[in-house]
């Protein structure tokens, strides 16, 4: 992964999905700090609000013996008060790495192609891919396997459903998704990720109802109805994803071992039902904190020796 760019979950060989997972853990055991990278910056701009992002990318540069520098839509004005490109470039000449959480998917491939650093995808309304490797990592540890698990999926076909998909399709874990009608994964993805599901053997199943989705998976997933930058449909969605919602009953379907595992932020009551996040089938927090773990092995992979 060397000097690569992440932006998509397509971007990765399974080899290195499994790099990122293996490394990761190594790193969460061995905890305490180290000179990996000694001397390196990343640029972190956001478009969107963050917590956990920005503070785990902060954390694993601090920890990995490098720095980090947090630059806010207000200062940066992407687009507005500069254009991309020379964002871009400018910051290419200081850091040896951006990272970018922005609204539309096409920003951060516009800023990876001009940058001269690598850029990675902190959240872009096209996919999450930082996400779902800490939450194939967090899968893994969890269920001590990839192959064959079943991971349903609940709600919208959104940038978290399309990374999980496609991370789920590359190491060989079935993946289903019921979505309604309008708010399913996006054709692109969809195609991807049946490219990779072909060679790991996963299996990819598109439903509508709920129940059909979570009967007898391993893992049950959801993310909340509206995502950042779509707040004008809070209300639309709430009538199109009403009987989405994962509570008690619908994870009664799953496997015995089920986990419930979610991105955050939830809206409680909504997508998901009080005290889910607080039963004991949730690896909410386990997710959360892996997302420090995750990332601390992409930077390692990607600008490491
Ligand atoms: N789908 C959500 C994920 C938040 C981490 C959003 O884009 O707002």
């Amino acid at each position: 992964m060397k000097g690569k760019d992440l932006l998509s979950i397509g971007d990765l060989t399974p080899e290195e999905v499994w790099g990122i997972i293996n490394r990761a853990i190594q790193m969460k055991k061995r905890r305490g700090m180290s000179t990996i990278l000694a001397g390196k910056t990343l640029a972190l701009i956001f478009e969107k609000p963050s917590l956990r992002t920005k503070v785990s990318f902060d954390v694993a540069m601090y920890q990995l013996g490098g720095h980090s520098v947090y630059l806010s839509q207000a200062e940066v004005g992407l687009a507005s008060r500069e254009p991309i490109a020379d964002v871009a470039r400018t910051l290419s000449r200081y850091v040896d790495i951006i990272a970018a959480r922005t609204f539309a998917h096409a920003t951060v491939e516009s800023l990876a192609k001009h940058a001269t650093v690598p850029v990675i995808n902190a959240l872009s309304d096209g996919e999450h891919p930082c996400q779902a490797l800490a939450d194939i990592m967090t899968i893994y540890e969890k269920k001590e396997k990839l192959e064959g698990l079943t991971v349903a999926f609940i709600g919208d076909g959104n940038n978290v459903a399309s990374s999980l998909m496609l991370t789920c399709a590359s190491v060989g874990a079935n993946f289903k998704i019921a979505s309604p009608k309008g708010y399913e994964l996006p054709e692109k993805i969809l195609r991807l990720g049946r490219r990779f599901a072909q060679q790991s053997g996963a299996k990819i199943s598109l439903l509508k109802q709920p129940r059909e989705a979570v009967e007898d998976s391993d893992v049950v997933y959801t993310d909340v109805w509206t995502s950042m930058g779509q707040e004008v449909e809070m209300e639309k969605r709430r009538k199109a994803f009403a009987g989405y919602q994962v509570n008690a009953k619908l994870l009664k379907l799953a496997a015995k071992d089920v986990i419930f595992m979610h991105d955050l932020p939830a809206h409680h009551g909504e997508e998901v039902a009080p005290g889910i996040i607080d039963s004991k089938q949730s690896v909410v927090f386990d997710q959360a904190e892996n997302r420090l773990h995750a990332q601390k092995a992409i930077l390692a992979e990607i600008l490491g020796k």
